[in-house]
């Protein structure tokens, strides 16, 4: 095994390997968001026999992971592919034209995008604005913010990033479009920390976080993909087979939740989750970025 140190720390990995417990199979998985590989990894340990197909949009990403479980040979396979575009030949064909016994979801971006990619995901380095996941996507950050008219931009950061500030901090970018483009991360966190009076900054986060986030969903439409994935992804599962999803913002929860939900009266699923699974206490305190992560579970039962 590769000795690369993640830079990712998994969350719920104890919550979420007890859920694939429950199935007496436990050996074929799908992991739909593989990122640095610390769920499978765990997976691969706990469950011997297991095999784990590595879905990943980012290639850089899943190399890494690929590279780092390389000692696992034949049981590990990675595709780069969108996990809502993954298609029914790549799953057939790794698990044999069988159906899987679990699949995760951690949704959103890793500590490696944030710490390591240089993309501009961080707004604390002085980056150059991309943040695509997927480097083959035409749209980068520099696109949304230096070419998306008033409308647009005004939307994305309400429906995205919920900010209040959205309309001042638009005139803003605005204005400055008039002069230069919006080349960095450092640019544009400027003009939010200056567009937002010091005493309206959020306490626990820097000022420019959901400006920075709503940019980031739109440029890689994760909703969207969220929205397609999860029907997509539940079809791969065997009967009694288990279909993990980790969310870390509100806007993912509702789409996770009302997916969930309308399996209610489906006698073919059961949801093993009335409320979200959250981290511990204890969890929370070794990993601060575990906070707002929700686990949610649905189980193919017929
Ligand atoms: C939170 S990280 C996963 C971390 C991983 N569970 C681990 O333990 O290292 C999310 C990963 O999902 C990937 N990702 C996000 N949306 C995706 C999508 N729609 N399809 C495929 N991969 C996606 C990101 O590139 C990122 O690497």
């Amino acid at each position: 095994m590769s000795d690369y140190m993640a830079i990712h720390t998994p969350v719920l990995m104890q919550e979420v390997m007890g859920f694939f417990n429950k199935h007496p199979g436990k050996s074929k998985f799908i992991d739909g968001t593989a990122g640095e590989g610390g769920h499978t990894k765990l997976l691969l340990e706990t469950f011997p026999t297991s095999k784990v197909l590595m879905i990943d949009r980012d290639k850089a990403i899943l190399d890494i992971a690929l590279t780092r479980l390389s000692n696992y040979g034949s049981r590990i396979r990675g595709v780069n592919s969108n996990f809502s575009e993954i298609s029914q030949m790549e799953v057939s064909s790794f698990f044999e034209n069988e159906y899987v016994h679990g699949i995760l979801l951690d949704l959103g971006i890793s500590t490696y995008h944030i710490d390591e990619s240089g993309r501009g995901f961080a707004i604390k380095n002085d980056e150059i604005l991309d943040m695509r996941l997927d480097n083959h996507e035409d749209i980068s950050a520099y696109n949304v913010v230096n070419f998306y008219n008033k409308e647009k931009l005004n939307r994305i950061f309400k429906e995205f990033g919920e900010e209040n500030w959205s309309k001042k901090i638009v005139e803003m970018i605005l204005e400055y479009r008039k002069k230069a483009k919006i080349a960095t991360t450092k640019q544009l966190s400027t003009i939010v920390e200056k567009t937002i009076p010091r005493k309206f900054w959020p306490i626990k986060i820097h000022p420019a976080t959901r400006i920075f986030q709503a940019i980031r969903i739109e440029v890689n439409k994760e909703l969207e993909h969220i929205e397609n994935g999860l029907g997509k992804l539940l079809q791969f599962l065997d009967l009694g087979g288990i279909m993990c999803v980790i969310s870390f913002h509100s806007l993912e929860d509702r789409i996770v939740k009302n997916f969930m939900k309308s399996y209610l009266k489906n006698e073919d699923y059961q949801i093993l989750t009335k409320k979200p699974i959250l981290p511990s206490e204890s969890e929370i305190h070794k990993n601060r970025a575990s906070r707002s992560a929700k686990l949610r579970v649905i189980q193919r039962i017929g």
